[in-house]
């Protein structure tokens, strides 16, 4: 795995003693997570990736991906939450290399109706396929997206429109699995040991990431590596678990919001990808950092001021990661001098590292704790590894917290609030 963490600029606000003192003070919760020991209740099918995406699953991944691409020019993926975020961050993050004949368009994590109405044109003017997602098909936004398209797809295609349904669902009563039988549908396994925010290496996500264009066998074996790695690596030079250990010393500082930093636009899905991961999975005693993230250039013209000479309660990791694919040189400005001639001849990725090293520097020396994780190419098995990294590392961070990574009560209270309001009879 060729993924570093921490630098230089992290140790100024945890040092290296200090991170080793907590390492061996979580030690115990740390060594029997990193062997999958804590929580395993029913939870982590995420955890080894030959179990969550094996060979026989990715091929039939591709065999279906073959069969969308025949039959459609786009495919909506109907979705909310863990349900879509993984394939979202994928797709948007490789977008520039993939060559698919089938686009993707989502629907189904928002209630706005003009959303909505969006989609249902595209199935009026186009070939579509659908792939509905759901773990518990008893989220309303999802749900009722589906009844709209679905009526869109039958008014379209007639009695042979489940051949355009491919459902990713549980089994059981009311579930997706049950519907699919009834009425032809395609069916893929939502995992029953994996949540949605730990669904990204499953076919939860690979099938979307897949009729995208995404070579998952890449991206899995990328993610394969940094199991291995972080399973074996010993604890203090281990990066999730110097992450995990980090921000958390970092939240005892009274640093209670952690900013993702990002570079490149294509990222931006990944980090909320990340920001849910962090959120549901640690946000319930009261004791986690806040997940964030920024967009720089772009947001050191927003919240930068604040960052720099606001309240000091932000961290920030930066992700040095660039976008490769599309670099240029700077041309001469020719007839109309406008002041920016020292760049002339420049790498344009040049300008974006200036960037990344100019906003490190200034809010670091500023008393902005900022660690650093650096992936050296935008690439699936890059972001294969930077999945699985993330999600491992922050099953030992709520370990640490001692909290369940598993649950999330708190976003059932809302969805049993919008039953009452909508007249549902629990
Ligand atoms: O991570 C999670 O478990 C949640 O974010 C779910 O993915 C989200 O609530 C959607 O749930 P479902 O797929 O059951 O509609």
């Amino acid at each position: 795995m060729d993924l570093n963490f921490g630098s230089e600029f992290a140790r100024r606000y945890v040092s290296e003693d200090e991170t080793r003192r907590q390492i061996d003070a979580g030690e115990a919760l740390l060594r029997q997570a990193q062997q999958g020991a804590l929580w395993n209740d029913r939870w982590l099918g995420w955890f080894s990736v030959a179990d969550s995406a094996p060979p026989a699953l990715l091929d039939r991944i591709l065999e279906e991906a073959a069969y969308v691409h025949r039959a459609a020019a786009v495919m909506v993926v109907i979705g909310i939450g863990g349900s879509n975020r993984g394939a979202m961050a994928a797709i948007d993050a490789l977008h520039r290399g993939l060559r698919s004949p089938t686009r993707i368009v989502y629907a189904g994590d928002t209630m706005s109706g003009a959303a909505l109405r969006d989609i249902v044109e595209i199935v009026k003017s186009e070939s579509v396929m659908l792939n509905v997602i759901a773990k518990d098909f008893n989220t309303l936004e999802p749900g009722i997206a589906f009844r709209v398209l679905r009526g869109a797809m039958i008014e379209k295609y007639g009695a042979d429109y489940g051949k355009r349904i491919i459902a990713t669902g549980s089994r059981g009563p009311g579930q997706l699995f049950e519907m699919a039988q009834k009425n032809g549908y395609r069916f893929f396994d939502f995992p029953e040991s994996i949540g949605g925010r730990f669904s990204v290496l499953s076919a939860v996500a690979l099938f979307p990431m897949a009729v995208a264009g995404i070579d998952i066998t890449a991206l899995v074996a990328g993610a394969k590596a940094a199991e291995k790695e972080l399973k074996e690596t010993d604890l203090y030079s281990n990066p999730a678990a110097r992450y995990a250990v980090n921000r958390n010393i970092l939240f005892s500082k009274g640093f209670i919001i952690e900013s993702l930093v990002l570079f490149e636009p294509d990222l931006n899905a990944f980090a909320r990808w990340w920001t849910q991961l962090f959120a549901e999975t640690e946000g319930k005693n009261q004791s986690a950092i806040f997940p964030t993230a920024f967009l720089y250039s772009e947001d050191l013209h927003a919240v930068g001021q604040y960052v720099q000479q606001g309240k000091r309660c932000i961290a920030e990791t930066y992700l040095r990661l660039f976008q490769e694919d599309g670099d240029f040189l700077i041309g001469a400005s020719g007839a109309v001098p406008d002041g920016f001639d020292y760049l002339d001849g420049k790498p344009f990725g040049e300008l974006n590292r200036a960037v990344y090293r100019a906003a490190l520097e200034a809010h670091s020396r500023d008393g902005v704790p900022c660690l650093e994780i650096s992936v050296p190419a935008l690439g699936e098995r890059g972001l294969g590894e930077l999945f699985y990294f993330f999600m491992f590392a922050c099953y030992l961070s709520a370990s640490l917290l001692r909290v369940n990574p598993f649950t999330q009560d708190g976003v059932e209270n809302y969805k049993k609030n919008m039953y009452r309001l909508l007249g549902k009879t629990i």
